[in-house]
């Protein structure tokens, strides 16, 4: 629905996925275990002190080791379960390759009396994660690509790749799961299809439910729960990220496309995580990202987290991200819908993509040209081919402007008349259509609310009808005013590509800077995450007749969206450098990404004023140079690991987010400062004395070996900044070259705001572009992310 307020703006705005669960073992063997025990117990996730590691002569496995540990605290006397009284049916989950620790239904006094043990570091109490998506279910048909003519070529196009969504489930039957010309999973593949096994195939090779924390919280949560059961999202996110070639789907009727993912020749493995409005248990996350790390997929794409998520020693998708990095598996995940308020960014450990959600240059052009000859276009979904194109009388409603009372919308008063309605009223935009078709209306212009900016989000409306952006809006009424008389007629224009004012940052899109690092900008990159068309079951709300290749489309925005963008991206440049490491993959991303839009102006927020790196990260994506980035800053995950220290984490928090790796002393290394990460992009804070910055970065050569990279610095010039070596001479492939780059206040350091340019290493193939960003102050205080727990 069209909000009414910015605060109200804010929750509809909010994802409703989680895609956040670690995957782990399914510990209880068989047994269904009685879901009525009284609320004395709840889900706890334990996470277990490194080097505690499993005696591999005591106990066949983990799982019977965190069995042993339970049993160590269990107050057997006190036991309320109806069945099976044992710890192993006590135990949820028993991680293996994401956390030392397990998931587990305890009692307060149980949790109390583990607190004493020498292996115990933190038990937390469940929490539920959301999917990131917007809400928008109202119908469409399908077009082509978002990025025509770009990624793909004859020989790469995802093959080969195996895509792991986690997600609120998939519609198999979907066309966009038709595995026609797909060949079969790599051999490396150990993953598996729990639907009736007719429907999986060499497309959708994996499907599994991940439920069994949530049925402890969720009634009807219940064994079986298949991935098909439901999946709206989820089949949306897939289809996104890896769909197949679905031609001649069409949009309400109008213009002829081809729908596809942006690695449609990749596989695609659903864990399913999220149920429905539910949400996402944090330790169903934890399992399905444990076992899809291990089942073989190469990119992970997370539609869902935490808003509030804080410490990465504590949260499923930074745990579970760094074994997955660790073992090569490029994690995309949503940065949330909680924008425009800055600092609401989530999913933001540095070895994640965190990905912004903008417009596409496709808009569903439905003008509204007024008596006095000034148009104006609007969108609509809803694209009527036999709509005459006359002047009407325009009239608002004779209420509040909302047309939101029936009781005034009769036919005396808008029967053949346009009406004109502000959005934000108590009918959304859909509702106030069907009144205003009820009561004989011709047609409907509605006046998008002030806070979406220029961003319009269509619907297919029950006639014919026009959204319009708040500016235009004024516009029309200032005419309105003007006129005794006044006119207007609405011209349908279809889908039209190439919009020049794109891309555009969404309103809802999550802002950094980071809560957890604020030395590293997020979110990283921008990807297409408004009005965004892919498959899905069915389409909710459908307010006109649809054909039946309409019906399996629909139309969501999100970051929730953009998400998946970027998976499919980052398979296809696995398929075309298969020994980069995410952090290589990543680099690409965001050293080519485009910070101008169509129109070569800097890409705007929702507001019209440019946006700035908090809210755009690097850019807008841009795949095709993505492909050959020509340098990179690569990562390894032990890099990660001095950069921890650097955060003040402890021994014990650190060891845990880098399990299985052996546990580490922070003070037997090196630190590393954030502003020393080798990481893509440049933050520098310029807040004390001697106001220098120096920040040291490493790039490698993956383009051509014989090449001469020369640095160009563009800064405002408030600001100095100075790269030492100005020159990078490579000899072959392959080759690093370390660099520093100097940054200084020009006269006296400013006393506030922030300032942004970019280092460039160019070549006669490559402009390896980093986005650098100034603060002259903290961005918040020193120790309120830092402080953790020590044990
Ligand atoms: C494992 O348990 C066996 C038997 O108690 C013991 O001999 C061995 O030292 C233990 N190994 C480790 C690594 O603790
Ligand atoms: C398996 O799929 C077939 C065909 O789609 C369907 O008829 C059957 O009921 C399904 N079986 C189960 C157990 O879901
Ligand atoms: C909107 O709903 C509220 C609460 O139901 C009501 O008080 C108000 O009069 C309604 N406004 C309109 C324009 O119908
Ligand atoms: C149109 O006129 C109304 C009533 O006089 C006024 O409240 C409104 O601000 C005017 N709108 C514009 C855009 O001029
Ligand atoms: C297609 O892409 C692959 C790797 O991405 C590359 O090796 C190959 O040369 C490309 N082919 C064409 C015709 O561009
Ligand atoms: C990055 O570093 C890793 C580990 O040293 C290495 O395997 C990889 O080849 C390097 N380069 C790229 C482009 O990933
Ligand atoms: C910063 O780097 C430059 C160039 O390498 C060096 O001359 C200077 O001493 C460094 N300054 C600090 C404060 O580290
Ligand atoms: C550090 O944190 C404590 C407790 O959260 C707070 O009282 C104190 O003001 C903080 N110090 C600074 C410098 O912000």
């Amino acid at each position: 629905m069209d909000p009414p307020n910015p605060m109200r703006l804010a929750a509809l705005l909010s994802l409703r996925v989680a895609i956040f669960f670690l995957a782990s073992l399914l510990v209880s063997t068989g047994t269904a275990v009685a879901h009525n025990d009284h609320g004395v117990h709840k889900n706890y996730l334990v996470i277990v002190r490194t080097p505690y590691e499993y005696n591999r002569s005591l106990f066949k496995d983990v799982s019977s080791w965190h069995a042993s540990l339970l049993a160590s605290v269990c107050d057997m006397a006190e036991e309320e379960l109806d069945k099976d009284p044992s710890a192993m049916a006590r135990l949820i989950y028993s991680y293996r390759h994401v956390v030392n620790g397990f998931a587990a239904r305890l009692t307060v006094e149980e949790v109390r009396s583990m607190a004493g043990m020498d292996w115990f570091v933190k038990a937390m109490p469940e929490k539920t994660y959301r999917l990131m998506t917007t809400h928008t279910p109202e119908m469409l048909g399908l077009t082509g690509t978002t990025f025509p003519g770009g990624l793909w070529n004859k020989t790469n196009m995802g093959e080969g790749i195996i895509i792991g969504v986690l997600d609120d489930g998939i519609n198999p039957g979907h066309p966009s799961f038709d595995a026609t010309g797909i060949r079969p999973p790599p051999a490396k593949w150990k993953g598996r299809c729990d639907f009736n096994s007719s429907v999986c195939n060499n497309k959708l090779i994996g499907a599994r439910s991940f439920y069994e924390s949530a049925k402890w919280k969720w009634r009807g949560i219940d064994d079986p729960v298949l991935p098909v059961s439901m999946g709206s999202h989820g089949t949306h996110t897939s289809s996104t990220a890896a769909g197949a070639f679905v031609p001649g789907a069409n949009v309400m009727g109008n213009g002829v496309g081809t729908a596809a993912g942006m690695a449609p020749r990749a596989h695609i493995a659903l864990y399913q995580v999220c149920f429905e409005d539910k949400g996402c248990d944090r330790d169903d996350i934890l399992a399905a990202m444990d076992d899809a790390i291990d089942e073989g997929v190469d990119v992970l794409s997370l539609s869902l987290g935490d808003d509030e998520a804080g410490d990465f020693a504590y949260d499923p998708i930074a745990l579970a991200g760094y074994t997955a990095i660790m073992k090569g598996v490029f994690v995309s995940a949503a940065g949330g819908n909680m924008g425009p308020d800055p600092a609401t960014v989530a999913n933001e450990a540095p070895w994640l993509l965190t990905v912004a959600a903008a417009t596409t240059d496709r808009r569903f052009v439905a003008s509204v040209k007024l008596g006095n000859g000034v148009e104006f276009d609007g969108e609509s979904l809803f694209q009527p081919k036999d709509f005459p194109s006359v002047q009407r009388p325009l009239v608002r409603d004779l209420s509040d402007g909302t047309c939101s009372d029936e009781k005034v919308l009769t036919p005396e008063h808008v029967g053949g008349k346009i009406v004109v309605c502000d959005a934000g009223g108590n009918f959304t935009a859909l509702e106030m259509g069907a009144a205003l078709r009820a009561g004989g209306a011709a047609g409907m212009i509605v006046i998008t609310i002030e806070e979406f900016g220029s961003v319009i989000q269509p619907k297919a409306h029950a006639l014919p009808a026009s959204q319009v952006t708040y500016t235009a809006g004024q516009r029309i009424r200032a005419y309105m005013n003007s006129t005794n008389n006044p006119t207007g007629e609405l011209v349908f224009k279809g889908t039209v590509l190439g919009n020049r004012d794109s891309p555009v940052v969404a309103v809802f899109s999550s802002r950094g800077p980071s809560k957890q690092n604020q030395g590293i900008l997020k979110p990283d990159i921008t990807g297409p995450g408004v009005n965004i068309i892919a498959g899905v079951p069915k389409p909710a709300g459908l307010m006109t007749p649809p054909n039946p290749l309409a019906a399996k489309f629909d139309i969501l925005s999100g970051t929730s969206m953009a998400t998946p963008h970027l998976s499919g991206i980052a398979a296809v440049i696995k398929k075309a450098h298969p020994t980069w490491t995410p952090a290589a993959i990543k680099s690409a991303l965001i050293t080519t990404a485009d910070t101008k839009d169509r129109q070569g102006k800097p890409i705007a927020a929702h507001d019209g004023y440019p946006a700035n790196m908090l809210t755009l990260g690097a850019g807008f994506v841009n795949p095709m140079k993505a492909l050959s980035p020509g340098l990179v800053y690569n990562l390894t995950a032990v890099d990660y690991i001095p950069y921890l220290c650097g955060l003040k984490y402890s021994d014990h928090e650190i060891s845990s987010i880098i399990h299985p790796l052996p546990p580490v002393s922070c003070a037997q290394m090196p630190v590393v400062e954030q502003k020393d990460l080798n990481y893509p992009s440049i933050t520098a804070f310029l807040d004390q004395e001697p106001y220098v910055v120096n920040a040291s970065r490493m790039v490698t050569n993956v383009g051509r070996g014989r090449s001469v990279y020369v640095a160009k610095v563009e800064v405002p010039s408030t600001l100095s900044v100075t790269v030492t070596p100005d020159t990078l001479r490579f000899k072959k492939v392959n080759q690093a070259k370390r660099f520093t780059v100097t940054i200084r206040p020009v006269g006296a350091p400013l006393m506030k705001g922030i300032v942004e340019g970019h280092l460039t290493w160019v070549s006669t193939q490559n402009v390896v572009s980093s986005p650098i960003l100034v603060s002259f102050k903290k961005f918040v205080q020193d120790n309120s992310s830092t402080a953790h727990l020590r044990h």
